[in-house]
């Protein structure tokens, strides 16, 4: 066990949650929601990241939504701040540790489909990693050969899809493909993605999910889209583009994610 492991057991007491989320840009509000929040700061756990990205504070909340145990990770390491794809393997390995199996990442993202525009929201299917990095490199045992033919958990998407039609919000489907930032893509980047079968550009999720079999955690993901991608409008992208318009499919995504706990996820 490791010491964050073992100091955040002992904070958690008796609620043992199975499920954690990692909340992206627009989602960070969800942690008010939560019953009996017990919060940590990141600071107070080895391993866990210091983000400086604006939008993503650093902070792990524990306790019940719509009744069930959930622990959230508000804030997350991107590859881009520092050129380390493994820097979330730390905090993963925590919720590991103490308990969870099930893992919900969350992420803004540019959309490739005219029709999926901002404020839509978008399970992951599957994702198409474009950084040339991965998490596992330099890993020493075998167990770096990570398959990811199913990556995205059957059950929890399914979970997701029949949340978010008792709720009536739409909810697309689709691959995501992860560019490494911080620039955003150029056009040409943008009509490759759309050749090689991607409907969501983003910056994030893609290491964690690697991270997350490797641990044996079971994944789902939903992007929260805040703009058409680079060249689709002839608008410049830009963070507080990302930051303004991520609370649109961020409420939506709330709601389906709350909908979805006081169903239970299995
Ligand atoms: N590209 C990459 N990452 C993003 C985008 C985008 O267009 N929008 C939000 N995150």
């Amino acid at each position: 066990m490791s010491e964050s492991g073992d100091k955040l057991g002992k904070l958690l007491g008796n609620l043992t949650p199975t499920t954690a989320l990692v909340l992206g840009s627009g989602l960070g509000g969800l942690v008010d929601e939560v019953e009996g929040a017990v919060r940590i700061p990141y600071a107070e756990l080895p391993g866990f990241p210091r983000s400086g990205v604006t939008g993503h504070a650093g902070q792990l909340v524990a306790g019940r939504l719509s009744g069930t145990p959930v622990l959230m990770l508000a804030g997350r390491a991107h590859y881009y701040e520092h050129g380390d794809a493994a820097a979330m393997r730390p905090a993963l390995q925590t919720l590991a540790e103490i308990g969870v199996t099930k893992l919900i990442l969350t992420n803004a993202a540019g959309s490739l489909e005219p029709g999926m525009g901002p404020g839509s929201v978008m399970l992951i299917t599957d994702h198409i990693n474009f950084s040339g990095a991965n998490p596992l490199i330099g890993e020493p045992t075998e167990r770096r050969f990570v398959g990811l033919t199913e990556a995205y958990d059957r059950a929890i998407s399914a979970a997701i899809e029949k949340a978010a039609a008792a709720t009536g919000a739409p909810l697309f489907k689709g691959i995501y493909m992860w560019f490494s930032g911080p620039s955003f893509e150029t056009p040409a980047e943008i009509r490759m993605a759309r050749v090689l079968g991607a409907n969501a550009v983003g910056m994030s999720t893609v290491p964690e999910v690697i991270l997350a079999r490797f641990l044996g955690l079971r994944v789902a993901a939903c992007s929260v889209i805040t703009n058409l991608a680079a060249g689709m409008t002839g608008a410049e992208l830009s963070h507080q583009e990302t930051k303004d318009m991520a609370p649109l499919g961020g409420a939506r995504l709330a709601a389906i994610l709350r909908r979805m706990f006081a169903e239970g996820v299995e």
